[in-house]
This record gives structure tokens, sequence and C-alpha cells, in this order.
């Protein structure tokens, strides 16, 4: 067998072997490099007589030019192979269904909590907040109340030393207490928040919600509370017409003290408030006691003012036709979905109330 048909059976077969690009190139290197084995015949072709030459020279450039067409169709394959193994390695199923995904909604009372804010903010009154854990002296004694109250009671309250010192503040009151130590008269404030009690049915739970408000200025009387909690029913139930009494009451923080009940009837099952003769407690208020002014060392002869106290969660009830206040603090998502409010669509209209 001649040199160049030795050749050409030992490189068909390897090329025909060579499954990538990295060992192509190494072969090729081996036949078409400075040392390799076409080039070498080459140099063999020098050596040889005229007569030898010729034929050499056809034969070997015909095996030259057969091994590149092989080598370029074989590196074509190649590439070819690889981009389908890509392919389908990363293909994107289209047809495969979305993962789905949650909007988060806002809980009723966040939602009251703001719908009440942005009311009282345009008459005038800004926003305060407390701790939930609060100290005896903010909670009862600067409020008047004395220490035979039966709020104070362990039943009642939950202290958090044997003491008695510290607590879970059992209503937003303290607030009042904290904002007028800390600055000078005229206040004019809401703070809403958590407020906590020993107490635990479906219309009670241990954690509820107060929205309280204060006004001190000169001159204040019972004419502004009225005035200012007539508007702030009458927008919170988006209604034109409210009918409202102030029934008497006691609170040691207020002098005179009262309950304010809204008129409501039931239609087609629905409560519709401001029409009918039944009535519903919805807050507690009064004239600011002058012992809580001069507490927090505001002069009572000068200044005085109203305070009320609403309870947040029974609005959100009352607004939404919400009947069991547990389901408010229980996190059921499917609760949540149902009475929550879209983050992006908070509705400004009066939905309608269910008994
Ligand atoms: N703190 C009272 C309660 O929790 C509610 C209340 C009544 C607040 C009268 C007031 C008020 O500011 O003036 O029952």
């Amino acid at each position: 067998m001649s040199e160049i048909e030795k050749i050409k059976n030992q490189f068909f077969s390897k090329l025909e072997e060579a499954k990538d690009l990295e060992k192509l190139n190494q072969i090729k290197s081996e036949l078409f490099g400075k040392n390799g084995i076409i080039s070498n015949q080459f140099k063999v072709l020098a050596t040889k007589s005229d007569e030898d030459k010729k034929t050499f020279a056809s034969e070997l450039n015909t095996l030259k030019n057969d091994l590149q067409i092989i080598i370029s169709k074989k590196v074509e394959k190649i590439k070819i192979e690889e981009i389908n193994k890509k392919l389908e390695n990363e293909k994107i199923d289209v047809t495969l269904p979305e993962r789905s995904f949650r909007i988060g909604k806002i809980h009723p009372v966040s939602q009251v909590i703001d719908e009440i804010s942005s009311i009282f903010s345009e008459i005038g009154f800004s926003v305060e907040e407390g701790p939930d854990v609060e100290n005896e002296y903010n909670n009862f004694t600067a409020l008047n109340t004395p220490k035979h109250h039966p709020a104070r009671d362990m039943h009642d309250t939950f202290y958090l030393d044997e003491d008695k010192k510290t607590l879970l503040r059992t209503h937003t009151s303290p607030v009042q207490i904290r904002t007028m130590l800390k600055g000078k008269p005229p206040f004019k404030i809401i703070a809403p928040g958590r407020t906590y009690r020993s107490d635990s049915d479906q219309t009670h739970s241990p954690m509820f919600h107060q929205l309280e408000g204060l006004h001190i200025d000169q001159d204040i009387s019972m004419g502004h509370l009225k005035g200012c909690l007539n508007y702030f029913i009458k927008e919170f139930f988006e209604i034109d017409k409210i009918k409202m009494r102030f029934r008497p009451s006691h609170f040691p923080f207020t002098e005179p003290s009262a309950e304010v009940d809204i008129g409501y009837e039931i239609k087609n099952d629905q409560i519709v408030i401001g029409e009918g003769n039944k009535w519903l407690e919805i807050l507690g208020c009064g004239m600011v006691h002058p012992n809580v002014l001069k507490n927090v060392r505001v002069d009572h002869k000068k200044f005085q003012g109203y305070a009320f106290g609403i309870g947040i969660d029974r609005l959100a009830m009352l607004k939404y036709g919400i009947n069991d206040l547990r389901a408010f603090f229980e996190c059921d998502y499917r609760w949540l979905n149902h009475y929550g409010f879209d983050p992006l669509d908070v509705p400004t209209n009066y939905r309608g109330l269910s008994k």
C-alpha cells in the first residue's frame, strides 16, 4: 500500500470517529500543522524523481482536498448538532400554566382606621400614637380613675408585673396623657391603636382596637363635641342625615360624660344607619375632667375641651357587615380574601350593611 493510501485509510476512519470540534481540530493539526503528516508529504514530494513527482503530487493534492472537504463537512455537522442539543435543553414550554400568585388584602380594621383618620384630618385633627405596654399612671391614675375602680381589677386588666405597675393598655385614653404631657395646648388629636382586656366571646376579643379623640382649646363646649361627632358619623357611614343621641353616662376622666347612640332600622335583612327607631351605642365621650388637665399641668381655668373613645372593630363590623368579632383576628386567609380590601382599588362608597 502506498504511503498516500495508508494516510487515507488511517485518517478517514479517525475522522469518522471524531465526535466533537476539539477532536477535529486535533486531527486537523496532525494533518496540516507545521510538522503535520500532509505537510511532511509535501517535503517528501521534493525528493521524488521527476517521473514519480507528477503522480505523487496529484495523489497528494487529491488526498489533501478530500481530507479538507471531509473535515469542513464534519465541522458543519457537529456545529448543527450542538445547536440542536442546546435548543433541546433550553426549550421553554410556553403552554405551561403560570405560577399562581396572591395579591395581599388590606384588613378591614386597617381600612377603617385609614378612613376614620382621613375624616378627622379634614377638620384639623392630627394622629398620635402610644405604646401597647403602658404604665399604671397613664392608663388609670392620670385619667382620674380611683384605686377601687373595677377597671383596675385583675379580671379585667392584663398586668405585666405583680406590683400592677405595668400593663397592656385597656384603652387608648393614655395617649391623651402622653400628648398633653409632651406639648402645650391647644391639642386636637386622634389616636388609633390596639387595646387589651381580659374578655372573650362573639362580641369581645382580648385584643381590640379603639380610636381616641381629644380637643382642648379655649372656649370649647359640648356643642363642639356634638358637631364633631355628627360630622364624623355622617362621613363615615356616607349618609346625609343621622339620628344621634347623647345618653348620660360615667367615665372618671370626663365630666359630664355621655354615650352616643345612633339610630338604625333593619330593612330587607340589612341594617340601615340613620333611620328608624332602634338605637345602637357606638362611642363614649365627654368634657375632659379638670383633674385630668391638672395632672398634665394644663391650666383648666383657661383651657377645656372634649374627648371621645370609639370602638373601631365595632364600626368596621357595622359598616362592612361582618358578624363575628373573633374572625378579625383569626388570620384566616379566606376570611381576609372575602372581607379585605384590594390595596389598588379601595372602595369609597358605602356598601350597605347586613344584620
Ligand atoms: N376609654 C373609654 C373606654 O375604653 C372610652 C372613652 C370614653 C374615651 C369617654 C374617652 C371618653 O376619651 O371621653 O371605655
